[in-house]
């Protein structure tokens, strides 16, 4: 078996990353300080103590209520920086991250103030740690249709920096067919299409990500092992997900790391790769998920080598890059 050295030090791709989601809770303190903004836990131990989730929204509520804290251009800078630290030492040279524009222009933060900030620290990262990047708006799926298409006119001012949209947030009773026109648009723009799909909801909600939304990757697609034909679907077509093995027992997706279907999906010959999602709050960062898979699910190194490998293949980044990871 892979030592934890090796999964560390094996270069990867992540591509499920929430920006948000990388707030951990000493920097959390720390901006609410700088801020003025009161947290209504006293600690950082009692704030840890309400990572205890029970599913989707419970974190969400969490979620969003903590990104409060960030306010400005420098506070989106520094979340990033220490992201992309950690992201460093655990072998990543490559990162697409998610973020969610309306969780802050609904508290009246310009999504300007979010991109140039995440963008300085993206900038910094190329040039000192050699890792590559982009930047994937996420759409609130449980926000209307219409605030959607109004964060994406907003973002067509900066798609030098955002290389695609994506779709999160409470998942069941907000099926992708709501957003077909978005993304409709999104990919006229010249934009990559993902969505989260399968992580809560059924797979019927796969199906409809790839025929009316035209996803290139499904983010988790964990439930698409219920449904053998779409499984041989992804196989056929090559559809990536990007799985986060800590998050789904976090989330209580499913029970145990154990019944993770990363090896039976990838034995299928679904193209399956390791990701964080919000590690933060899940308990490690990609390093730390090939780790947990190696333990529960015994992940070999040839199976790790071809998760990364994987990650590189269809990652969004340009051929050229493609060449140099690969
Ligand atoms: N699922 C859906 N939406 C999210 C998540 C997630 O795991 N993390 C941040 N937004
Ligand atoms: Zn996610």
């Amino acid at each position: 078996a892979p030592s934890d050295d090796a999964l560390f030090a094996l270069p990867k791709a992540e591509l499920h990353l929430h920006i948000e989601g990388t707030l951990e809770p000493d920097l959390a303190f720390e901006l609410a300080a700088r801020n003025e903004i009161p947290l209504p836990y006293a600690s950082v131990d009692e704030l840890e103590r309400h990572y205890d989730f029970s599913d989707l929204q419970s974190f969400l509520d969490l979620y969003y209520a903590t990104m409060d804290v960030l306010r400005t251009e420098a506070d989106f800078a520094e979340l990033t920086r220490r992201y992309l630290a950690k992201a460093s030492s655990q072998g990543l040279r490559h990162v697409e991250l998610f973020f969610d524009p309306q969780a802050h222009t609904a508290r009246g933060v310009p999504i300007e103030t979010v991109i140039d900030g995440i963008g300085a620290a993206l900038d910094d990262a190329e040039r000192d740690l050699g890792i590559s990047s982009g930047l994937i708006l996420s759409f609130l799926r449980d926000q209307p249709v219409d605030d959607a298409d109004r964060t994406l006119s907003a973002a067509l001012g900066r798609t030098d920096r955002i290389i695609g949209v994506g779709l999160d947030s409470a998942e069941v009773g907000y099926p992708p067919s709501l957003f077909e026109g978005v993304y409709a648009r999104a990919r006229a723009e010249g934009l990559h299409v993902v969505a989260h799909a399968g992580e809560e909801g059924p797979p019927e909600y796969i199906r409809q990500a790839l025929d009316l939304l035209g996803a290139e990757r499904i983010d988790h697609g964990i439930r698409a092992i219920e449904d053998p034909e779409l499984v041989a679907r992804l196989a056929s077509e090559g559809i990536a997900l990007t799985m986060c093995p800590l998050s789904n027992v976090r989330l209580r997706t499913i029970d145990t790391l154990g019944e993770h279907p990363l090896r039976r999906l990838d034995a299928a010959g679904v193209r399956v790769t390791v990701n964080s999602d919000d590690p933060a709050y899940f308990g490690g960062y990609v390093g730390d998920n090939f780790v947990a898979v190696r333990d529960a699910l015994g992940v070999t190194s040839d199976e790790a080598r071809r998760f990364a490998r994987t990650s590189f293949e269809t990652s969004f980044a340009p051929d050229e890059r493609k060449r140099e990871l690969l």
